[in-house]
C-alpha cells in the first residue's frame, strides 16, 4: 500500500508499505476513504514532539471502508463506512468509563500522561496513522461509528478531531448565556470554537490571530469579531480595551506549542528546545480573561515544563481546563448540530490534495501558503 511516512523534519514522502495485519482479535482493518492533516501534525512535522520516529506514518483524522475485522469485533463487519475517533482508547479502563477517553489507561505504554493517538509518535502510544490507503483500528468495537446516511465524508471527517476539539474547547469554557468568549488561533480549531460559542450561548465572540485570510474566515464562517495581533504593540491592551477593561469572561487558546508572538517564547520553545511549548498564547489567553474566568487549553503542548504566567493565573482566581478531546462523546450533540443546519462542518475544508502529493500538502499548510486553512488528503485520488 501507499503511505505517508516521516523522514526527519519537515521531510515527509509517500512509500509502500505492507497493508497492516490484524494484530489482536478487536482490530479492524479500515481502508481509508479520506484523511486530514491536522495542526497538531504539524507539531511532529517540525520535529517538535519527542520519539517521533523515522518510517511511522502520521494522521489521526481520517474516516474509510472496513476492510477486515478480527475475530471478536461485534459492531461493525467488512463494507461499513466508519468514521474513526483520533484517540484510541479501551473504553473500559478507570479513565475510560468516566468519558476520559483521551486519557485510556491502557492503549499507551510509553506515558502515563497521554492515553493512545493514531500517527501521533511513540510518546502518544507508536500507533500508524491514516494518511495511508490502510489503516490498523485497535478496539475497533470502542472507538469507530458507522458513518449515519445523512453525513457527509467530509463532515464526518472533520468530526475526527478538528470540529469534535473546537466543540470541545467552547464546552469547557463553560459558557454562559452572553459570555464574551475570545478565541486564540483562526485554525481549524479556534475556528470551529468560535462558531461551537454561539451554540452554547455567547454573546460576543472575538478571533485573534496574525494570518489576514483566516481572520476573514473568522469573520465569515463564525461571524466573529476579529483581531490581527501583529497590527497591536499590545494585543492584551487591546483585549481589555473591548472588554470595558475587565476582560473576557471565557478564553480559548486555539493556538499551542509553536505560538508566534514573542521572539524569545518562540526561540526557546520551538528552534531550541528548551520548553515543551511557547506559551505566548496561553500566557496571552491568561491576561486576557478577566478576574475569575476560565481560560480552555485546546493548543497543544509538550511533556515539558513551560513559562506559563502561573502566578497570574493564580491570583486572577482563573479556573483552567484542558485536555485532548474525548472525540466520541462530542458526535451525538455535534450530529444534531450538523442535521440541523446549525454547523457545516466542511466549509473550513480549502484543500484536497492526493496521498502521493502529501509532501506538498505538509509544505503549504505548515508555511500557511495559498490560503490554506484546511487540507483533505485523498488516497486512490
Ligand atoms: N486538544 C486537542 O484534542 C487538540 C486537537 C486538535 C488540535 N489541537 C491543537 O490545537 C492547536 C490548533 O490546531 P489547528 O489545527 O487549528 O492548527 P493551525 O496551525 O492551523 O492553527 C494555529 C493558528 O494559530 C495562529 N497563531 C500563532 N500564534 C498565535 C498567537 N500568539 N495568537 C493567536 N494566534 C496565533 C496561527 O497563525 C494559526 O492560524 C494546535 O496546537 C493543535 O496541536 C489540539
Ligand atoms: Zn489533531
Ligand atoms: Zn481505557
Amino acid at each position: 500500500m501507499r503511505a505517508m511516512v516521516y523522514r526527519g523534519p519537515y521531510k515527509v514522502r509517500v512509500e509502500e508499505k505492507d497493508i497492516p495485519p490484524i494484530e489482536h482479535p478487536n482490530d479492524a482493518i479500515v481502508r481509508v476513504t479520506l484523511a486530514a492533516i491536522c495542526g497538531s501534525d504539524l507539531h511532529l512535522y517540525h520535529g517538535m514532539m519527542p520519539d517521533t520516529r523515522v518510517g511511522m506514518t502520521f494522521g489521526h483524522e481520517f474516516i474509510g471502508v472496513v476492510e477486515q475485522v478480527g475475530s471478536s469485533v461485534q459492531n461493525l463487519k467488512v463494507g461499513d463506512r466508519v468514521m474513526v475517533p483520533f484517540n484510541i482508547y479501551c473504553g473500559s479502563c478507570y479513565f475510560c468509563v468516566r468519558g476520559l477517553y483521551s486519557n485510556c489507561h491502557n492503549v499507551n505504554p510509553n506515558a502515563t500522561a497521554v492515553g493512545g493517538i493514531y500517527g501521533y509518535s511513540h510518546t502518544c502510544g507508536g500507533y500508524d496513522g491514516g494518511q495511508s490507503e490502510y489503516v490498523r483500528v485497535p478496539f475497533a468495537d470502542v472507538g469507530p461509528s458507522i458513518i449515519p446516511d445523512w453525513l457527509d465524508d467530509e463532515d464526518a471527517l472533520m468530526c475526527t478531531d478538528a470540529l469534535s476539539t473546537g466543540y470541545f474547547g467552547a464546552q469547557l469554557g463553560d459558557i454562559s448565556e452572553g459570555d464574551t468568549v475570545a478565541v486564540f488561533g483562526a485554525g481549524p480549531v479556534g475556528l470551529f470554537a468560535a462558531k461551537s460559542a454561539w451554540l452554547m450561548g455567547a454573546g460576543r465572540v472575538i478571533v485573534i490571530d496574525q494570518l489576514e485570510y483566516r481572520l476573514e474566515k473568522a469573520r465569515s464562517f463564525a461571524q466573529a469579531e476579529t483581531r490581527n495581533f501583529a497590527e497591536y504593540d499590545d494585543i492584551v491592551v487591546e483585549m481589555k480595551k473591548t472588554t470595558d477593561y475587565l476582560g473576557a469572561d471565557v478564553v480559548i487558546d486555539a493556538v499551542g506549542a509553536e505560538a508566534d508572538g514573542n521572539f524569545t517564547q518562540h526561540v526557546t520553545a520551538a528552534k531550541f528546545k528548551l520548553q515543551g511549548g511557547s506559551p505566548i498564547a496561553l500566557n496571552w489567553a491568561i491576561d486576557s480573561v478577566r478576574k475569575g474566568g476560565t481560560v480552555s487549553v485546546m493548543g497543544a503542548y509538550g511533556p515539558m515544563f513551560s513559562a506559563v504566567k502561573f502566578g497570574d493565573a493564580m491570583n486572577k482566581g482563573l479556573t483552567l481546563r484542558m485536555n485532548q478531546a474525548p472525540v466520541k462523546r462530542q458526535w451525538p450533540r455535534l450530529f444534531e448540530h450538523i442535521q440541523n443546519g446549525y454547523l457545516k462542518p466542511n466549509d473550513i475544508v480549502t484543500h484536497r490534495i492526493p496521498l502521493e502529493h502529501i509532501a506538498e500538502g505538509y509544505h503549504m499548510f505548515s508555511a500557511k501558503l495559498d490560503n490554506c486553512i484546511k487540507p483533505v488528503i485523498v488516497p486512490n485520488a
